[in-house]
């Protein structure tokens, strides 16, 4: 256990600050802050500051930068790559936004939200949905993930096919830097060409820049109609035609197109107990897709049974199941929401969270899936996600009855082995999840160059010591 102390000065300065609920330094009171989802990352932190306000969290960056202590930002604690984890070392501190959690103000005229960084997404969604309205942002870690975080991150997730990623939502922001200074770019306005939009720098920078505190995200109006269908597919090719049927049809309709193959799908129904398979028998792969409108329309039915007929009549749908109310279409979203978790249950998990062009997926699927076949015999690949967007989570699982620790030694030769496929396909190793400290050593072959070198001169303008979130983006030097 390394030394977790503060100076002493500082120490009873931040406990001054921020009183006993915002200041935590017990072992037993910061273990949880200092290990990610996934129990990949078990790091230490000297303190956990969790500030009340935006004041109390720019007064103590500014006394951490002038102690030169390292900052930690962290939301919800979902990070798939370790992105809110503080290091080994005990040197720095944590800082969560979970007591900033007001819901400021929702703009009927403007449609937007302004809320604090601690709401969680869930939270908003509900606050949207009680005014009529809708958060378009939904992401399966959504009951614990915050705003704060999602934004830091990029978030994409379910709905990004018809909204856009976080960034596409994020209107306005107000961020405390590495300094302690506040960022206020707290405007609602859908035309601002006013310079750098320094907004965009913020979001999807991974605390690195600074700590988000509060933002503008744009809403929609609420649907009134929805039809969630799943369908049973021979592979991600029929699954990539019926999304391009509906494609055709409609484009503004489709709210969600997800992909499940059949070894995650398995996975789900035998290690969830309540999710079992709502068609009569296993398929290959599975596709979800939901149609969505703000109007009360018949037609949104007609257009899903229209398309579904037809794509079993051409084969590209064997079986599909319509939901028939909220609860049965809460049920198929169940399925697809708990992916991650049965495949935490099934044992170490080697996540890819990778994106390429549409076009490209039935190519990738099958030499990723056969790379990594040979690479490790018995590995249980279990791909999933938002086929729409071009993003799967090429997510491996060890084979049954193999040591965790021995399969997860091998987490680069995986990573390395998918990346190459995806490079040459002209997709990304990181779609939605970020680059954490999980995947840092990507970075220079990935980025490297101009790309990075401009990133590292940004990262030096405003953080010049170094303390925010260190260790995740920049692979060390
Ligand atoms: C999801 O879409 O459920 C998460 O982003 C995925 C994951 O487990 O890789
Ligand atoms: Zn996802």
């Amino acid at each position: 256990m390394p030394d977790t102390s503060l100076p002493p000065t500082l120490h009873d300065a931040l406990a001054n600050l921020l009183g006993p609920a915002g200041f935590l330094t017990d072992a037993s009171d910061t273990a949880s802050f200092c290990m990610d989802w996934r129990m990949l990352y078990h790091g230490h932190c000297a303190a956990v500051l969790r500030p009340a306000t935006t004041e109390e969290c720019a007064k103590a960056v500014a006394l951490c930068a002038e102690h030169n202590v390292p900052m930690v930002p962290q939301g919800g604690n979902t990070s798939m790559v370790g992105g809110a984890t503080p290091d080994e070392s005990g040197k720095a501190v944590v800082i969560s936004t979970t007591r900033m959690t007001r819901i400021l103000n929702i703009d009927h005229a403007d449609l937007t939200m302004t809320v604090e960084a601690g709401v969680t997404l869930k939270a908003a969604q509900d606050a949207a949905w009680a005014e009529d309205l809708l958060l378009p942002l939904s992401i399966s870690s959504e009951g614990s993930a915050d705003i704060g975080g999602i934004l830091a991150t990029n978030a994409g997730g379910n709905n990004t096919v018809r909204y856009g990623n976080a960034r596409e939502l994020a209107l306005g922001l107000e961020a405390v830097l590495p300094d302690g200074s506040v960022l206020n770019l707290m405007r609602k306005l859908r035309k601002d060409n006013t310079g750098y939009a320094l907004r965009q720098l913020l979001v999807g920078s991974e605390g690195t820049l600074g700590l988000i505190t509060t933002a503008v995200i744009q809403l929609q109006p609420r649907p009134r109609s929805r039809e969630t269908a799943l369908c049973a597919v021979a592979d991600a090719k029929s699954a990539l035609a019926l999304f391009a049927a509906f494609r055709k049809q409609d484009p503004a309709a489709i709210q969600a197109f997800e992909y499940m193959s059949g070894t995650s799908m398995a996975l789900v129904n035998s290690l969830i107990e309540s999710c079992p398979l709502p068609l009569s028998e296993p398929a290959p792969a599975y596709a979800l897709v939901e149609l969505a409108s703000p109007r009360e329309d018949e037609s949104l039915r007609t257009l899903m049974e229209d398309v579904l007929g037809q794509a079993l009549e051409d084969g590209l749908v064997t079986d599909a199941v319509l939901a028939e109310s909220e609860t049965q279409r809460q049920n198929i979203w169940m399925i697809r929401e708990e992916h991650a978790e049965a495949q935490k249950r099934a044992g170490a998990s080697v996540k890819n969270d990778v994106s390429v062009p549409l076009a490209a997926i039935p190519a990738f699927l099958e030499d990723a899936t056969k790379a990594c076949e040979t690479l490790i015999p018995g590995i249980r690949v279990a791909p999933f996600g938002h086929i729409g967007d071009g993003n799967i989570h090429f997510n491996l699982v060890q084979p049954e009855g193999a040591d965790p620790k021995a399969f997860l030694a091998q987490d680069h030769a995986i990573m390395d082995t998918v990346a190459e496929i995806v490079r040459k396909l002209g997709g990304s190793f990181s779609a939605e999840h970020g680059v954490g400290q999980l995947k840092t050593y990507m970075m220079p072959s990935w980025r490297g160059g101009a790309e990075l070198e401009t990133m590292r001169k940004i990262k030096l303008a405003l953080d010049p010591k170094n303390l925010m979130n260190p260790g995740k983006i920049f692979p060390a030097h």
